[in-house]
Formats: structure tokens, sequence, C-alpha cells
């Protein structure tokens, strides 16, 4: 059976993008085949889709590292045709074919089982970025952040992984300051719940200084560099920085300072190679108490409109989540 798949190819000037079809047996071999229903359009997609080698050493190749649908092979003994399911991360999109088609064949290790309370649609709204948000909220919750201990602030707040973030904390009751770039998105950000809104030069102001002023009783962090610092270095007595990105840059102008004198901390989030385990506890709390309605974030795409999405996404332009569809 031939199905479309988005197929980037690596040519002597540079990274061409097309559809094409495939066929089953193009598929790498793997014990669950899966029809994608939906997929997402991720940061790290854009960076596949242009060679990153960080990313995708191998090309032709077909980006997506999410994908969600029904089961319609299976060699697994817990996983039936039929099973909806969700995939993300692993090596799904990086150099294995991934979720931009209308099949993938995956692992059973890396296949969660859809939770009740979600979708194939609802759960690629989410997609690794939502799911990433909720990781970084479930880990500094861990750590002890608390709807009293002060503003949480998001940065990169109108990306896929900071506009989740913002909705989701907002629905669960915390104080959300947000830093965005785009000027043109302050309401929508307070629409989503953000109550204060903060420039980029306002969050990458005083980086010289060893200490600001203590304001936030958490961060999520998707941009790195000195936001991320800058925003450690704001950190109430105890709290903790959630650092999921590098949107801004991989280096941290740091100093010990604020550890030893603020009691803080620095937390790493990780979805990729996060256990099944940990990754099915996340989507069953996103599928339950922390079920929200993020339809104000959607942008839908079509394998058709992703090209041009890839590079809105790459100039930080993208508002929300892009959500592919992948069947008609
Ligand atoms: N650790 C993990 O497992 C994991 C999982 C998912 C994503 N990530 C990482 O998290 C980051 C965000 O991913 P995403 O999918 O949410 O991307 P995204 O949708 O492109 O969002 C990133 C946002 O960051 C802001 N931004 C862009 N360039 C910036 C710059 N130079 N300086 C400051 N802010 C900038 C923009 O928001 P504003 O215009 O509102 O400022 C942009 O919308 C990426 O680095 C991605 O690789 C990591």
């Amino acid at each position: 059976m031939n199905f479309s798949a988005f197929w980037v190819e690596k040519e002597e000037d540079g990274f061409k993008r097309s559809i094409i079809q495939r066929e089953i047996d193009d598929l790498p071999p793997g014990e669950v085949l899966i029809d994608v229903h939906y997929s997402s359009l991720n940061y790290k997609d854009a960076l596949s889709a242009t060679g990153n080698p960080g990313v995708t050493r191998n090309f032709p190749h077909t980006p997506g590292i999410d994908a969600a649908g029904e089961v319609v092979a299976s060699q697994a003994a817990d996983i039936a045709v039929g099973d909806q399911v969700i995939v993300i991360g692993f090596d799904l999109g990086m150099n294995t074919p991934g979720g931009f088609a209308q099949r993938v064949r995956v692992p059973a290790g890396w296949v969660v089982k859809m939770p009740q309370g979600l979708t194939p649609h609802t759960a690629m709204l989410l997609g690794t970025a939502g799911f990433t948000a909720a990781a970084c909220i479930d880990k500094l919750e861990s750590a002890g952040m608390r709807q009293d201990g002060g503003p949480v602030l998001v940065t990169g707040a109108t990306g896929g992984v900071g506009s989740v973030a913002v909705s989701l904390l907002a629905h669960l009751g915390y104080e959300v300051a947000a830093v965005t770039g785009k000027a043109a998105q302050h309401n929508w950000l307070r629409q989503l719940g953000a109550t204060h809104i903060m420039s980029r030069d306002e969050a990458n102001a005083d980086a010289k200084k060893p200490l600001l002023a203590e304001r936030w009783g958490g961060v999520v962090d998707t941009v790195g560099g000195t936001m991320l610092f800058n925003a450690v270095k704001s950190l109430r007595y105890g709290c903790s920085l959630a650092a999921c990105g590098l949107v801004g840059g991989a280096d941290i102008p740091a100093t010990v300072l604020p550890f030893l004198l603020r009691n803080v901390n620095l937390l790493g989030v990780d979805s990729v190679e996060l256990p099944l385990v940990e990754k099915s506890r996340i989507w069953q709390r996103l599928a339950t108490q922390w079920r929200i309605d993020l339809s104000p974030l959607e942008e839908t795409l079509t394998l058709e409109t992703l090209s041009a999405a890839i590079d809105r996404i790459l100039a930080g332009d993208m508002v929300g989540r892009g959500v592919v569809k992948l069947q008609p």
C-alpha cells in the first residue's frame, strides 16, 4: 500500500522538501505499524528539515517527532490492532522516519496507549511541546512549587512549549508571567491566562548583576542563555527553574551565587529518552486532572502547508501549536 510522506533530500546547495508516495516496505523494521492520524510541528522538526546534524544525520528523511493514530499491525503482546496510540521522542523523526507521514513503524517500547480522555487530535495538539510543558510543571511541583509561592515565569511564551505552559499553569491556579518577543500577541497571552507580560529586553536586562530582585516562585524556560540565568537570579528563596529549550542559546552566563545564597534549583527536562513508564504517567495526568481546552492554540496544518510553517517556526514566528492532519 502507498502512503504520503513529507520528504527532505540533501542537495548540493541545501535541503529540498517535497511530498512523495512511499511503500510500507520502505519503513524500517519494528513491532508496531501505525496509521498516523495526526502529528504536530515542533522546533526540532524544523531543525531536522534543515539538516541540523544534532537531530538528523541520514537523508533523505521524513521528520516528525510526534505521531498519534491507530495500530494496523502489531507483533507486541500488549498492543493490538485497532488500539489508539501516541509516539513521541525516542528516535522518531530523528533518524527513524517520523510522523510527517500517513504511516510509521516503530519499536513497541516507544508506544504509549492513548489514555482515556485524549484522542489522536487532542494528543497531538499537545504533542512533544505540550508534553514537555507538563513535564516541566510536574518536575517543578515535585521540587516544591506551589500556587501561593509567587508568580511563575514562562519564557518563549507564544511558542509551543510556552503557550501550553501558560495555559496549564493558569488552569492549575498559578499566577503566570510571560516573556514574549511578539508585541502583537500580548492580548492572546492574557486570554491564555498570563497576568503579567515582559519583553525579551526586560527579561535580558541587568545580565551582569550577580543577583536580581526575588520575584518568581518557579520558571519554565524554553529559551536558555542570558534569559535563563537572569530568571535563576530572580527566583525566590528555595524555588526552581525547569530548563527545556535553547532557542536563545545553549550557553549560560552563570555563577554559583544564586545556588549558594538563595538555595534555588536548576532542573533539567528531557522528553525524548524519558522512560516509557514516566511518559505514560505524564500523558495520564494530561488526560485527567490536567486536561484543558487547547483549541485557542491550534493552527491546523497539512503535508502541503508544512514547509511554510517550518520556515515560520525557525524564524520564531509560530504562535501556539501546529497540528498536522494526515488523513483526508
Ligand atoms: N527538552 C525537551 O525534551 C524539549 C522538548 C520540546 C521542546 N524543546 C525545546 O524547547 C524550545 C522551544 O520549543 P517549541 O517547540 O516551543 O518552539 P517554538 O514553538 O518555536 O517556540 C519558541 C519560542 O521562543 C521564543 N523565541 C524564539 N527565538 C528566540 C530568541 N532568539 N530569543 C528569545 N526567545 C526566542 C519565541 O516566543 P516569543 O516570541 O513569545 O518570545 C518562540 O515562539 C526549543 O529549543 C526546543 O528544542 C525541548
